[in-house]
């Protein structure tokens, strides 16, 4: 437990928050077209709701359409629609004991020409200064269009608040449509907005008035970023002109003020550590200060407890609190932090990855032991087969190299190139045969892809003390019982988002996905629970006696490369064996005892490894695994697809997501039974709020035999092997299946879906945005 001011409670506004890291606005992307939270990002904010008294700053929130300016998939809070699916988030977080600000923006001139296009609407500015060479020229604002815009964001306020959160936070950072109006880099005006410190500061300021007025300054904050120069040329000295905005904010008596240090531009780290510092502002202001920019448990400690001791400072943390939910929890137990992945920061309507929940879920993840097998025979098995593995390889070396190079051909049969070419050849695969073994051997047993446990789980194996929890849940992998002793009936359940945020998954015939009642999880799409390790595992294999653990998704490409080396080098042993023994017989002279047992072993080995690399490639070519072939031709899938809200058929049965609370519904969503087209009536008359952040599943059939992920033979190789003939022959990268990020389902199964959607006379593609047009028209009137 680490001690510092960094856990001291601090009233900021109307709100006392119980320690002082707060997590920093972060743009996602993940709304809808409409600019309608999603029921993704509900998930996502409550996850970082887990330790109560964080204050969150949500993610820039456009005021208004003109104010838009064009970035896809960011939220807005000027339609009903969107601050009724505001208010699921805020209600959410405030349930977790959270208290959460929401961060108001206008693009001008960093919007994105496209997107503007398609929104109808112009690329604006304070004057027509590009933001570099290239890009858009914006037109400057009217005096209209600026008073129009001030308004905006008091109405913005307005519904902020409507929507439940606990204030606001005016953006005036990182080179959006305020902080453009500040820099005389791009503001040129020569108007009451432009030419002088004190007219330059004037639209931010009134923006900051009309947002009081409106709500009162206790649920007004600012954030300034006086030293970036992400998307604005840095003004030459920018202390004059943000020292008049931090006076006329404290004059304001705002609830906080938040900067942005110059250690980071943007959402990037700037090349030099802090040359520019906040003292100046630090000066001025005497309120909450919160400061952001680079910040991890050790440089916030500094600067709370030892460079600021008087000052009322929250740190705010922007990365981390991506790949890591839990951030404030690990920082006061001083736990690593997981790292972040720059790639899903921004991916439009992605979930918010899947790994992200996981980890939070499941603390017993940091500490994963090596997988073993829960049978003692496997796990003897698994220790003696190496040894014997390393005794055969070790014989065949001697035999191989002493034997028939050095004292057949080099010696008594004088044949040096033979020699030479067998050596090379020998070595060349007993290489890759050793490196593909141990990227095999690791992944299987270290790294094999095993789901963590469910909370239920992680108590009952508590309970169990060091005991393998198996021997009483022995049950086959092969899904066959739906819920077993049943996941949870709460809706909430967690993980289900990882499911219903995507456009299809696989699921029971009600609708729900599949759950592993030893595990206590919901299981994605190919996992499987092993018997032999008494886990979940993605896209599991086999388990392996040679590798020592599970053959599954991260370690199936090693896998086959490794039996594919091995058959080769066996038959290298077996031809080299096999020729010096030939000649030996041609000369009349009594053939080497040693040569005729290496030939038997390198046989043995060799059809073994051969035949599990013709097996496996099958397999990959099929996209398969050695699960999904077991009665692979009966075999029927349930998928649940998206489909637009409110669709109906008597053909198949729907599905909609998030699941209502038992008892606390009109109507029933869930337990256990999904809906028949028909037999509810009132689903769509119930206009509540949530209706409006709902996602709506059709759950279909397959035909028996028909594989879901079955992309044609082209694409189910690369998926596993790599689309690079170099990652088919290297144990270096892993198979792009491994990634999960895909927006549609955990795997691609586009083939599929299309199938399946003409077959049931869906409409082709996942639901288009002007279906989500009509259905929020249809749940209106
Ligand atoms: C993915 C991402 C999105 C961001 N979105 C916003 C935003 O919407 N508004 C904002 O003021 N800053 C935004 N930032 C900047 C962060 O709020 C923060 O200032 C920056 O990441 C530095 O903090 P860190 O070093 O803790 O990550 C974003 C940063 C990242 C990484
Ligand atoms: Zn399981």
């Amino acid at each position: 437990m680490v001690e510092s001011r960094l856990f001291k409670p601090l009233k900021i506004g109307n709100v006392e928050v119980k320690h002082r890291i707060g997590m920093a606005p972060l743009t996602r992307r993940r709304a809808t077209r409409d600019r309608v939270p999603t029921p993704m990002m509900k998930e996502y904010y409550s996850q970082r709701a887990s330790v109560p008294g964080t204050l969150i700053i949500s993610e820039g929130v456009l005021v208004s359409p003109s104010g838009a300016g064009g970035f896809a998939h960011v939220p807005g809070i000027w339609s009903q629609d969107q601050v009724a699916a505001w208010k699921t988030i805020t209600d959410e977080i405030h349930r977790k004991g959270c208290f959460v600000f929401c961060q108001l923006f206008a693009m001008g001139r960093a919007g994105d020409v496209e997107t503007a296009q398609k929104e109808g609407i112009d690329i604006i500015g304070p004057s027509a200064i590009p933001l570099a060479k290239g890009a858009p020229i914006p037109r400057a604002m009217t005096i209209t269009e600026i008073r129009q815009m001030t308004q905006d964001f008091a109405t913005a306020s307005e519904n902020a608040v409507k929507a439940g959160f606990d204030g606001v936070e005016c953006h005036g950072a990182n080179g959006y449509l305020l902080d453009q109006f500040l820099h005389d880099t791009s503001n040129q005006r020569n108007d009451e907005y432009g030419g002088s410190v004190e007219n330059r500061s004037r639209f931010l300021s009134d923006v900051m008035k009309a947002m009081v007025d409106a709500i009162g300054p206790e649920r007004v904050g600012l954030r300034l970023s006086p030293w970036s120069s992400f998307q604005i040329v840095r003004m030459e000295n920018p202390i004059p002109q943000f020292t008049d905005v931090v006076n006329k904010a404290s004059k304001l008596n705002l609830a906080y003020l938040h900067l942005v240090e110059s250690r980071v531009d943007g959402a990037v780290d700037c090349e030099t550590e802090a040359p520019e510092r906040l003292d100046f502002a630090y000066d001025i202001w005497d309120k909450p200060l919160l400061v952001a920019g680079g910040y991890k448990l050790a440089n916030a400690q500094k600067l709370v407890d030892e460079e600021y001791p008087n000052k009322d400072i929250m740190v705010i943390i922007g990365r981390h609190f991506v790949s890591n939910p839990d951030l404030v929890y690990r920082f006061k137990e001083g736990l690593k932090l997981n790292a972040y992945n720059r790639d899903t920061f921004y991916v439009v309507e992605s979930s918010v990855g899947s790994s992200e929940v996981a980890i939070l879920r499941s603390q017993d993840a940091l500490r994963m032991p090596a997988i073993e097998s829960t049978k003692a025979e496997t796990r003897w098995t698994t220790r003696i087969v190496p040894v014997v593995l390393a005794v055969a390889v070790a014989y065949a070396t001697y035999v191989v190299v002493a034997r028939v190079c050095v004292k057949y051909l080099l010696g008594s049969l004088d044949e040096t190139g033979a020699a030479i070419a067998i050596l090379v050849l020998y070595f060349f695969f007993f290489l890759f045969m050793i490196s593909t073994y141990a990227r095999t051997l690791y992944h299987a047993n270290f790294n094999p892809g095993v789901v963590p446990l469910g909370p239920r789980a992680v108590e009952r194996q508590k309970a169990m003390g060091e005991k393998r929890m198996m021997q009483s849940y022995g049950t086959d992998d092969v899904e066959g019982r739906a819920y077993g002793a049943g996941p949870s009936n709460d809706p909430d359940s967690p993980g289900l988002e990882c499911f219903y945020s995507r456009d299809a998954f696989v699921c029971e015939p009600d609708g729900r996905p599949k759950w592993c009642s030893e595990c206590c999880n919901w299981k994605q799409d190919r996992v499987h629970h092993s018997r032999e390790i008494g886990r979940c595992v993605h896209r599991m294999d086999h388990y392996c006696p040679w590798a020592g653990g599970m053959i599954a998704e991260n370690s199936f490409k090693f896998f086959v490369q490794f039996t594919t080396y091995t058959a080769s080098f066996c038959a290298v042993v077996l031809g080299a064996s096999a020729y010096v023994l030939r000649r030996q017989v041609q000369l009349g002279a009594s053939p080497d005892s040693y040569l005729i047992a290496v030939i038997a072993i390198a046989a043995f080995f060799g059809l073994f490894s051969f035949f599990m690399t013709v097996t496996a490639v099958r397999y990959i070519l099929l996209n398969m695994t050695n699960v999904d072939i077991l009665s692979f031709h009966q075999k029927v899938y349930h998928l649940a697809v998206r489909v637009p809200r409110g669709t109906r058929s008597d053909r198949f049965g729907v599905i909609v997501y998030p699941l209502t609370m038992r008892g606390t519904s009109s109507h029933s969503r869930m337990s256990g039974k999904y809906e028949r087209a028909g037999q509810q009536s009132g689903d769509l008359s119930a206009t509540s709020r949530d209706d409006l952040a709902t996602r709506t599943f059709a759950v279909l059939e397959t035909n028996p035999g028909e594989n879901p992920w079955d992309l044609g033979y082209r694409r189910n190789w690369q998926s596993v092997m790599g689309t690079n003939p170099l990652d088919w022959l290297l144990p270096i990268r892993h198979s792009p299946c491994t990634n999960h990020e895909n927006s549609e389902s955990i795997y691609p199964m586009d083939c599929i879906l299309d199938q399946l959607r003409s077959r049931y006379g869906l409409p082709t593609g996942p639901p288009s945005d002007e279906n989500t047009v009509m259905e929020m028209r249809g749940l209106r009137s």
